[in-house]
């Protein structure tokens, strides 16, 4: 998929503003806090109908305006054209509209642009709860599985039932209808999590070994507790414990992910270095998946890269991700000499953007006149 212009009005620090992309490397450069995540979150928002930062959609309405409004246009690895527009509004809510037809449900446009960010925010994978990695699961599968999102939102939806029930001394009737709607929403979600993660594991392995030259295997493992035995026994073991709780103690809702180095939890053995290559593999390996999964090539979004590695590491790591094997690229930085002679050694398209305060403006002068995107170059000194 590929993303040739995005439009933002009063979206976080951005008042209005109109940009057209080019199809390789787009570089989005200037100082911190002007705006380059935004625009970022901005394509992320379009492709996953919500932020990627623990923002919430009025948080991300530009102070003292009452809605803001996305527009991307797209052409689809298949060379079909595609329109999304994305508004939220404090008293309307949320509407998404493909070619100007407005969706039945947001879950429906969940995979049609793919996409898949690498951000400093990526750490709270490693340190924080399970929660965090059940989020990424979820984000990672209903990309590529439609079925999946709708079995997670149900088996949310009956456990919310279940657990208001178990506050209220029920009898066991009730309690065994809400078991066996999760066993049978529980089991999809836990087939799904399984093959992925399966697909997953090798696939870092391989991005780790090239990204880091590190002798260190790493490793990825669904732990849930339906790997050793079916949910329906689960639930019922655990019984007597959710009566005196008064919440479901087990199930599909309690899954994370293990991540190990050389045989060892990440978190606590893996050092800073070690773990931002792991999440780099991990992403592009996610990358590898979806792409396969759904036909298409995903955005591949890479907020403040330097963030994670140094020079030589994001040099490494430029020269992979412009292979063809990855499609139209996003990428900034706070240092645009850095990365542009990064950029002029890989050799490939790309496009250069300064942002200054919620304003960004092509910089394609100092992008090599062949790498110049004549469409975008175009468009955008109209919207200046
Ligand atoms: N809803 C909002 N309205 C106005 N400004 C916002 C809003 N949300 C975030 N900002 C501003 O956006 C800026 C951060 O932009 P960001 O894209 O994270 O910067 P960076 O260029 O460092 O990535 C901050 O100055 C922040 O105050
Ligand atoms: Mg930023």
């Amino acid at each position: 998929m590929r993303l040739n212009k995005l439009s933002l009005l009063n979206f976080k620090n951005i008042a209005r503003q109109e940009l057209a992309f080019c199809p390789g490397v787009n570089c989005l450069v200037g100082d911190n806090g002007t705006g380059k995540t935004n625009v970022v979150d901005a394509v992320h928002y379009l492709a996953m109908c919500k932020s990627s930062l623990p923002m919430t959609d009025t948080q991300s309405i530009l102070h003292g305006t009452d809605f803001f409004m996305l527009e991307g246009r797209y052409t689809s690895d298949a060379g079909k054209s595609e329109q999304i527009v994305c508004s939220f509004s404090r008293k309307g809510g949320k509407v998404l509209k493909r070619n100007g037809k407005e969706y039945d449900r947001l879950a429906d446009h969940v995979g049609l642009v793919p996409a898949v960010i690498v951000s400093p925010a990526d750490s709270a994978l490693i340190s924080d709860a399970a929660d965090e990695r059940r989020r990424y699961l979820n984000a990672c599968i209903s990309q590529l599985d439609r079925p999946y999102l709708a079995a997670v939102m149900r088996y949310n939806a009956v456990l919310g039932e279940r657990n208001r029930l178990l506050k209220t001394q029920p009898d066991e009737t009730m309690l065994a209808i809400y078991d066996r709607q999760l066993v049978e929403h529980g089991a999809k979600i836990h087939a799904a999590r399984q093959s992925f993660v399966e697909e997953l594991q090798p696939v870092v392995a391989d991005y780790y070994r090239t990204l880091s030259g590190d002798r260190e295997a790493v490793e990825v493992h669904y732990k849930s507790e339906l790997n050793e035995r079916p949910f329906d026994e689960i639930l019922q073991a655990a019984r007597q414990k959710d009566l005196v709780n008064e919440f479901t103690t087990s199930g599909i809702h309690r899954d994370d992910l293990t991540l190990k180095i050389g045989g060892y939890p990440l978190r606590k053995y893996g050092s800073q270095g070690q773990q931002k290559s792991f999440l780099i593999a991990l992403k592009l390996a996610q990358y590898a998946i979806v792409a396969r999964a759904c036909g298409e090539q995903p955005l591949l979004l890479l907020d403040d890269l330097f963030d994670k590695l140094d020079a030589g590491r994001v040099e490494q790591l430029i020269r992979l991700v412009a292979d063809d094997a990855f499609g139209q690229i996003f990428i900034t930085d706070c240092n645009p000499t850095r990365l542009k002679s990064i950029l002029d050694k890989a050799g490939g398209e790309y496009a250069l953007f300064r942002v200054e305060a919620g304003e960004v403006s092509p910089a394609n002068d100092t992008a090599s006149a062949k790498n110049a995107h004549p469409e975008s170059a175009d468009a955008n000194s109209d919207a200046r």
